[in-house]
Parts: structure tokens; C-alpha cells; sequence
């Protein structure tokens, strides 16, 4: 049994949307998704999956781009990434009864592995493209949807946390943030996110060990479509 996690398939196998423009990182992505998934993961593993899963605008043009990601091995968790339209925030549990034992949707919940919980959320980092307002308003929610996922997780008896997010824990340059705050506070012992594509953007947030917790970035393209083994 292990725990897996990996990121931003940008998939669109109902939409026109190639994804070699965005460089060769992206050549063939999809076929090397299925390869590497069915080389490392097994039906007895867990697989989190870190949002922007789809270019497609609803649930029915995301169809086939789900249907992609149930038939890869293992139990799949997903995350809410900027790019998933067909994740209404508020229908999160209509989509997990919809989609009860083929995939679990990952906010205000929590998934358990072994003794640890899967906590997570989309988070949020300021990028220059909104007003501060807005980046503090969108934000704010995103540490509620966070701590409403701990606080469910410690209710339920558990002491262990990995701490899941779609965007970077840190905006460019900070060296703290509500969420790495938040995993300080609950001890979270790794916190995983995503979302950050190409050389020039892979530093944006923390690698590596950061007051005694493991930060993993894990976005496809920097992987090579290979999921990163977490537990
Ligand atoms: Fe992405
Ligand atoms: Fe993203």
C-alpha cells in the first residue's frame, strides 16, 4: 500500500486543446499519464490528484477527461484546481455522491491512509492578476475550506495530517503563509501542491524541508508524468 500524489493533467479529450504548445515537457503528456500511473501505481494504492484536471466548461465536457482518470489504478483523491469549471465549490458533495466509490473530491472533507489524514484544499497565492481585495477574499475561503478539512480530520480522532493544495502554499518571495501556518499548527508532517508549470516557475513556493515539514511540488510537467510517491 503507498500514497501517490501528482498534478495538472490539463486534459481535453472532448475539448481542442493541445497541450504540446506549452512546450516539448508536454509532448504526448496523456500517454505518458496512463504509462507511468500503471507502472508504479497499484489497485491497492491511494492516488491524490492535484487539481486542473480539465480544460472542459461542465461536467459533461469533462465526461471522457473523468472517465480517464477512474480507469487509472488506485483509489483516486482529487483536488479543485483554478482551471476545473465543473467543480461547483458548493456541490462538492453532490459530485462525491455522484461519484461515490469511482473518485473522492477532496474539500470541506477529508480522505483517511493508514493513521493519516488527507487533508486538503485549491489554497490560493497572489500571481499579479487580481486586486489585492480580491486575492485576500479568495484566500480567506480557501483557509476556512482548510481548516473546516482539519478540524473534521482531528474530530475524528486523527493526529497524523498531509496537507494537500493546487496552488502553491506561499506566494513569489514569502516565507509564510496562512497555509504553512495552518500546517505548522496542526502538525502536519508534508504539504503537496501543484500548478506551477515550466523551469521558470518551479521555485515559486517551497521545495524540500521547511520547519521540520516535507514540501513536495508535483505538478506533472515537472515530474515528467511520473507520480510522486508521498508515503
Ligand atoms: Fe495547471
Ligand atoms: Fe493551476
Amino acid at each position: 500500500m503507498a500514497l501517490y500524489a501528482m498534478g495538472d493533467f490539463h486534459l481535453s479529450f472532448s475539448a481542442d486543446k493541445p497541450m504540446d504548445v506549452f512546450g516539448k515537457a508536454w509532448k504526448n503528456h496523456v500517454k505518458k499519464i496512463e504509462k507511468y500511473c500503471r507502472r508504479y501505481i497499484s489497485e491497492e494504492d491511494t492516488f491524490v490528484i492535484t487539481g486542473d484536471h480539465s480544460w472542459g466548461r461542465n461536467l459533461e465536457e469533462c465526461r471522457l477527461d473523468l472517465q480517464f482518470i477512474e480507469n487509472l489504478p488506485g483509489r483516486k483523491i482529487l483536488l479543485r484546481g483554478n482551471h476545473d469549471m465543473f467543480w461547483d465549490a458548493k456541490k462538492t458533495a453532490k459530485l462525491n455522491a455522484y461519484f461515490d466509490g469511482r473518485l473522492f473530491f477532496l474539500q470541506n472533507n477529508f480522505a483517511s491512509y493508514g493513521d493519516y489524514a488527507i487533508v486538503g484544499t485549491k489554497g490560493y497565492c497572489y500571481e499579479g492578476k487580481d486586486s489585492i481585495e480580491h486575492f485576500f477574499k479568495i484566500r480567506d475561503r480557501e483557509t476556512a475550506r482548510l481548516k473546516d478539512s482539519f478540524e473534521q480530520a482531528k474530530a475524528a480522532g486523527f493526529k497524523k495530517f498531509i496537507m494537500f493544495l493546487h496552488y502553491p502554499p506561499t506566494s513569489i518571495g514569502e516565507q509564510e503563509s496562512p497555509f504553512t501556518k495552518m500546517a505548522k499548527d496542526y502538525g502536519a508532517s508534508k504539504v503537496i501542491y501543484s500548478h506551477c508549470h515550466g523551469k521558470d516557475r518551479y521555485d515559486d513556493s517551497f521545495k524540500g524541508w521547511v520547519d521540520g515539514i516535507e514540501y513536495k511540488l508535483v505538478s506533472g510537467d515537472y515530474l515528467g508524468f511520473k507520480p510522486e510517491k508521498i508515503l
